[in-house]
């Protein structure tokens, strides 16, 4: 989606931009790229990734600043950074590869390492703290995030009578197995996807308050867009973030006028937004074969008023 990307942001040679969720630095390299004399913010609360995007983008030097701060603080980091509006916004939400796959972080199934799942490492609430220290009901509300109550209730309950009978849960895979023992039928059996995987996800949105962030941040972001010609592009990757990054774009372009809000804030006085991809974008059949993960990505992309 990388083409449609840039395309979306509309990039402007001498452009202000901001990365909202650096990562590696991927897209960053191909905006300052693609704007020879622009400038760049980037942003993530991963300070590991913000090293990998320093070294990648080195060839810029002087043309971007990096931000550790999560997304929802942009306007502290454009008053820090002495920018007042932007030409274009990029938020590409959820882990990076280089997160997922390393094991000590505990993100994946297979991880044998102390449950932790934080996307920012300095942060106090990992996972070991939600499997092991919340309330049967507190996990249950985390858990039911996915929509299978039935079964969120039932993994509650045997999260809590095994650390009650034998001790802490301790990393992400025994977790993994404790769930699949929990939900998996003969039919879930042999897939492909682990049947943890949606039970993990949340647990992790949980950790690292993904829902509010992503919100805020949209509001943040939609805030931050320099007037009629600011573009905002979001990427998403998973269902919950799909649905939300949808309703709170509808509600920045129409306050007042859309179904109530996933989340209760304030909502603006006035649009901000106009919507331009009611129906998000999806990647074609062509990209998805090159890249099998891109699968489930969506693209929203959006414009100042
Ligand atoms: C999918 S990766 C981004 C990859 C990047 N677009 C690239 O091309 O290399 C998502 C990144 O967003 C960061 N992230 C997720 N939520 C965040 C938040 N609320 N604030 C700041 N960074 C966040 C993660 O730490 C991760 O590094």
């Amino acid at each position: 989606m990388s083409q449609a990307v840039l395309e979306y942001l509309d990039i402007r040679a001498a452009g202000t931009y901001v990365d909202m969720t650096i990562g590696p630095g991927g897209h960053s390299e191909l905006i300052l790229q693609n704007a020879p004399d622009g400038f760049l913010i980037g942003i993530d609360r991963d300070e590991q990734a913000l090293a990998m995007a320093r070294q990648r983008l080195a060839e810029f030097a002087g043309r971007f600043r990096l931000f550790h701060r999560r997304y929802s603080q942009l306007a502290g980091v454009l008053q820090e950074a002495g920018v007042d509006k932007a030409d274009g916004i990029l938020i590409d939400t959820g882990l990076s590869r280089d997160q997922l796959l390393d094991a000590d972080r505990g993100f994946s199934f297979g991880s044998t390492a102390r449950l932790d799942m934080r996307m920012d490492c300095s942060q106090p609430r990992t996972a070991y703290e939600v499997v092991n220290h919340y309330s049967q009901e507190e996990l249950y509300q985390v858990l039911q995030r996915t929509g299978r109550r039935r079964e969120a209730r039932k993994i509650a309950r045997r999260i809590v009578s095994l650390r009650e009978g034998s001790g802490p849960i301790q990393t992400t895979a025994q977790l993994a197995e404790i769930i699949a023992a929990v939900v998996a039928t003969p039919a879930r059996r042999g897939k492909k996807r682990h049947p943890a995987t949606p039970w993990l996800m949340a647990i992790r949105i949980e950790v690292n308050d993904e829902l509010h962030e992503l919100k805020d941040g949209l509001r943040a972001a939609a805030e931050a867009l320099r007037p009629v010609t600011g573009r905002l592009v979001v990427l998403t990757w998973a269902g919950h973030e799909h649905g939300l990054a949808r309703r709170e774009l509808r509600i920045l372009a129409n306050p007042g006028t859309s179904e109530p809000p996933a989340l209760p804030s304030p909502e603006p006085k006035r649009p901000l937004l106009r919507y331009l991809t009611p129906n998000p974008l999806y990647p074609d059949e062509q990209e998805v074969r090159r890249n099998p993960a891109a699968r489930t990505c969506r693209l929203h992309a959006a414009q100042a008023v």
